[in-house]
């Protein structure tokens, strides 16, 4: 079924000039950027946004890294997109991320690891609503 998914290219990446080249990786898999723009998040936007981390030890890591440089965070349409999305992007360790995956090629570590993706249906839907607006949204 189509789907949309939301992902964020990450400060690591957006800073070495990879939004072109992990588009191309989105792109090429078959998955429409349907929407996207580039922001500086706030600690507390960043907080928000991971809130479901807060207990994890990395979670002040995490904020100050997302809040520390711009980010691009985008829509991604396309059949199983979420699916897909999570291939495309590899395992979150770039260790462990399969050759020719976005976190194999471009990622630096589990925590700088270059891109975000939503995990399922229910989380996709509000992490999109977290940054679009209806209006921003053409299919
Ligand atoms: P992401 O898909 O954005 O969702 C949560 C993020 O937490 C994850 O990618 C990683 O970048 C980050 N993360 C997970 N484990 C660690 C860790 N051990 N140290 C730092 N960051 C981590």
């Amino acid at each position: 079924a189509t789907e949309r998914t939301l992902s964020i290219i990450k400060p690591d990446a957006t800073r070495r000039n990879l939004t072109g080249k992990i588009n191309a990786k989105f792109e090429d898999a078959g998955l429409r950027i349907v929407a996207q723009k580039r922001i500086h998040l706030t600690k507390a936007q960043a907080g928000e946004f991971y809130k479901v981390h807060a207990e994890r030890p990395f979670y002040q890591e995490l904020v100050d890294f997302m809040a520390s440089e711009p980010v691009v965070v985008q829509v991604l349409e396309g059949d199983n997109a979420i699916a897909k999305n999570r291939e495309v992007m590899g395992a979150t360790n770039p260790a462990d991320a399969e050759s020719g995956t976005i976190r194999a090629e471009f990622a630096e570590s589990v925590g700088e690891n270059s891109v975000h993706g939503s995990d399922a249906p229910e989380t996709a839907k509000e992490e999109i609503a977290y940054f679009f607006s209806g209006l921003e949204l053409v299919g």
